[in-house]
Order: C-alpha cells, then sequence, then structure tokens
C-alpha cells in the first residue's frame, strides 16, 4: 500500500491539491439560467447538498468565471444532476460559453431555471447567499422545487474522468436507521415533481 502525506510532498502546490481533490469522486450538475435573453451555464462538480430544512445546496464557482456574474441575474436557477450517458455533454457545458446550449435538450421554468431533459434530477433555484473563498465563491441556493428520475444513473466525475457507478459485491441495502439514529425512509418518490 502506497501512503502519501504532505510531509512527504512538502510543495502544497495546486497541481499537488488537484490531484489530492480528485481521489474524492463526485456527480456532475449543469447549473443553468436565462439571462439577457440567452441560456448561460456551466457543468460543475463542487454540487453539495447543505441543508434540508431549510433546504439549501451549494456549488463552488470560479472567482474568474465569466459566467456566473450572468447565471446569477437568472430570477430562477436549474440544477440538473447528469447522467451516465451525459459524458459528451458535460464537456460541452465547460467549453465555449457560446455553443454551450447548442442542440441541447432542456426546458426552461416561467423564472428562468433552465434544466436538462433526461436528467437524473433536477433542482429549481434562487441565489441564497454567494461567500468568497478563495479562488472561489461558494453559491448558496435556495431549493424552491425538485424532480427526481429513480431509475437513471449518474456520471461519476473521478480523478479528472468520468466513470459510472459499480455495486460489484457490496452490499445494496439502504442505510436505513443508521444516519444520525434516525430513521430513514425506504420508499423514494421516483418520477414526482414538487411544486417549483
Ligand atoms: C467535470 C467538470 C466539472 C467542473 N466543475 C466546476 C466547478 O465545480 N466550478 C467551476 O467554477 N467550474 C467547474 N468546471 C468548469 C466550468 O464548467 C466552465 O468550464 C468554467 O466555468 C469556465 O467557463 P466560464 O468562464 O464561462 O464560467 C467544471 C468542468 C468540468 C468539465
Amino acid at each position: 500500500m502506497t501512503t502519501q502525506t504532505t510531509e512527504q510532498t512538502p510543495a502544497l502546490d495546486a497541481r499537488a491539491l488537484r490531484d489530492a481533490f480528485g481521489t474524492y469522486p463526485s456527480g456532475v450538475v449543469a447549473v443553468a439560467g436565462r439571462a439577457q435573453g440567452r441560456l448561460v451555464g456551466i457543468a460543475a462538480s463542487s454540487f453539495t447538498s447543505v441543508s434540508i430544512d431549510p433546504p439549501l445546496v451549494s456549488v463552488s464557482v470560479a472567482a474568474e468565471s465569466n459566467t456566473w456574474p450572468l447565471l446569477r441575474q437568472s430570477d430562477q436557477i436549474g440544477v440538473s444532476v447528469l447522467a451516465a450517458h451525459h459524458d459528451a455533454l458535460c464537456r460541452q457545458l465547460a467549453g465555449p460559453a457560446d455553443e454551450r446550449f447548442d442542440d441541447l435538450a432542456v426546458h426552461t421554468t416561467r423564472g428562468g431555471a433552465v434544466l436538462l431533459d433526461e436528467a437524473v434530477a433536477h433542482f429549481t433555484c434562487t441565489v441564497h447567499d454567494e461567500v468568497e473563498a478563495g479562488d472561489h465563491v461558494v453559491v448558496l441556493l435556495a431549493i424552491e422545487g425538485v424532480h427526481v428520475e429513480d431509475e437513471r444513473q449518474p456520471l461519476v466525475f473521478h480523478r479528472s474522468s468520468f466513470q459510472r457507478l459499480h455495486r460489484d459485491d457490496l452490499d445494496p441495502r439502504r442505510l436505513d436507521g443508521r444516519i444520525n439514529g434516525e430513521p430513514v425512509a425506504a420508499e423514494t418518490s421516483g418520477g414526482q415533481e414538487s411544486a417549483a
């Protein structure tokens, strides 16, 4: 087994940090809205659930992002959890800004949240707060509506490449009753839309 610590890697440079951050797998979301008459958005792997009550999620956006100053003007912001087949779409959403939505199947809420068709889940949000954090801004989003497609598998981002989920021989049982000592509902409401 290879164990590397920061003592063995004294140069805490950007590359070393990116490599270390990259060991932590995540999903990827599309964060998108409508501003100044056009669709704007980015791909983001920094999406995190934050709070149930009130319902909050966060995304860390690069302070130098050209898109965020526009996107934050959208009355509502859509967060779509990318599905396993969305690898090319993800690259497109991170590419040249004026081509990001070319030929993408999306729908827009009345408030301007732009949501990807065929996503695993949709969150319809408004900006709750923005916290400057080094070279990023942690954007806290208040959730106004959610929609989940239970049968769809997510895209996984790990060590700078895309992966899929594999259960193999892991125990697939849900962690009911073992999170914070609280019972966790066994049923999920797949395909249900709650009010946006
Ligand atoms: C897999 C993946 C994950 C990304 N995650 C983030 C992220 O969490 N935050 C961020 O600011 N940019 C992230 N990006 C980069 C953005 O999608 C986009 O390329 C970047 O914001 C530059 O565009 P802009 O100047 O129009 O904002 C990610 C890109 C990829 C491909």
